[in-house]
């Protein structure tokens, strides 16, 4: 039995983690969950999971929590480092990090000197601190296995072959719910419209960051690290389909892919049990069915971020991490009521052109571009609305 703990157990991914584990009964014992404030989903995943230990981020919540549980035996733990405790654990050997944010930069970095593997799906965690992360988890002979679709398929058409053989990778993007939408009418989306992916159910700050291209932007920046590219090596195509989640060009121009129907459970398995492969119950993909498989330019001069994504990986130092804490803040900000979707990008432009980098920085020095750029964003945000 492989013992797990999950930082943010409660959301989109961590929920179908649970999941993935149930289907595949007794092959992992889960150890510790965590949630920001969702005690009633947490108290229900303790019940049923009976972990050693639980984080509630939002300490206020914990008599409310304990209220809820009917199995009592799980110590419960508050706030950051409740998570670095329950991401160190000596019984754990691989922790799932599928919080939203960078608040999974510092449990991860935990983790990694533990010797723990990492199932990643908190991209922000290699977006703001790629370099550190990459460096340590080599130094500490520790796998680095992502779930994000995208990555997951590169690193399942990557198995087997010489890295040095690599040309380039092929980001797939659906393109979002406004992917043929006319700038006019951008200017006047709804958050109800932005938050309505068309191929994936997801948590809302990822699904705001799909609607803007930032997500692809951040994906960029995660494969450079992940899979130890050049910005050059890394595009991005629109596939609406979702059928094709990734792909990989090798100097012979032979291109090995992944495809399935877009569902988060077969790259999460894939990182749980890897390198092995266990059966399951989804379903299986009819190409027929599908019928066809497009693919289109991404509309960068209408959605900026994710050139603004390359702009701050090729400048590297802190600017990641600035972006990054900027598009935190102005998504936040917009599903808030508080800007408009179009607003979003300027105010992450307007935080990156004030920013002075940091390079080769140390953990704090990200950390403190990453806290600047998050009150510079508060600040230019209350000038936009
Ligand atoms: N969803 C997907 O299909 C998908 C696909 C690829 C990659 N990802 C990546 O996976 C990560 C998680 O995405 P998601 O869609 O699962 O997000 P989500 O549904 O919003 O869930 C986020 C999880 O993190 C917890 N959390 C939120 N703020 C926190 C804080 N300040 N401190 C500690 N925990 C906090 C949440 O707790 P509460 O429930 O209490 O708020 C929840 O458990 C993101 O980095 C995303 O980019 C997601």
């Amino acid at each position: 039995m492989k013992k797990i703990a999950i930082l943010g157990s409660t959301g989109s991914i961590g929920q179908q983690t649970l999941e993935v584990v149930d289907e595949l009964n007794c092959e992992f014992k889960v150890m510790a969950l965590t949630a920001n404030s969702s005690i009633e989903i947490l108290a229900e995943q303790i019940n049923k999971f009976k972990p050693k230990y639980a984080v509630l981020m939002n300490d206020s919540l914990v008599n409310e929590l304990k209220y809820k549980l009917s199995y009592n035996k799980t110590q419960i733990l508050t706030g950051l480092e409740g998570l670095i405790k329950v991401a160190t654990l000596d019984e754990v050997e691989l922790l799932v990090n599928a919080v939203v944010g960078a608040i999974g930069v510092k449990p991860t970095l935990a983790a990694i000197r533990a010797g723990k593997d990492i199932a990643l799906a908190n991209k922000e965690t290699l977006v703001t601190a790629g370099a550190i992360v990459m460096r340590e988890a080599k130094e500490n002979d520790v796998r680095i296995l992502p779930i994000d679709s995208e990555h997951n398929a590169i690193f399942q058409a990557l198995q087997g072959e010489d890295r040095a053989g690599v040309k380039k990778i092929i980001l797939t993007a659906s393109g979002g719910p406004f992917r043929t939408i006319s700038a006019d009418k951008l200017s006047e989306v709804s958050v109800e419209e932005a938050l309505n992916h068309p191929n994936w159910d997801m948590g809302g700050k990822i699904t705001i960051d799909s609607a803007t291209l930032m997500n692809k932007g951040l994906e960029v920046i995660e494969a450079k690290w992940l899979f130890d590219l050049d910005y050059e090596q890394i595009d991005v195509v629109v596939h609406p389909q979702s059928i094709i989640h990734s792909l990989v060009e090798y100097k012979d121009h032979s291109i090995l892919a992944e495809l399935g129907l877009p569902d988060m459970k077969v790259p999460i398995q894939y990182a749980l049990t890897y390198p092995q492969r266990n059966t399951n119950n989804l379903e299986s993909l009819n190409l027929a069915k599908v019928g066809e498989l497009t693919f289109e330019e991404p509309r960068k001069e209408l959605f900026p971020c994710l050139d603004y994504a390359y702009e701050a990986g090729k400048r590297g130092g802190t600017m990641p991490a600035v972006l990054n804490a900027a598009n935190e803040v102005a998504v936040s900000k917009f599903l808030a009521g508080k800007i408009k979707f179009i607003d979003i990008p300027k105010l992450i432009k307007m935080v990156m052109s004030a920013h002075e980098v940091v390079d080769d920085p140390t953990l704090d020095q990200i950390i403190e571009a990453d806290t600047w750029a998050r009150v510079e964003a508060q600040k230019e945000g209350e000038k936009v609305c």
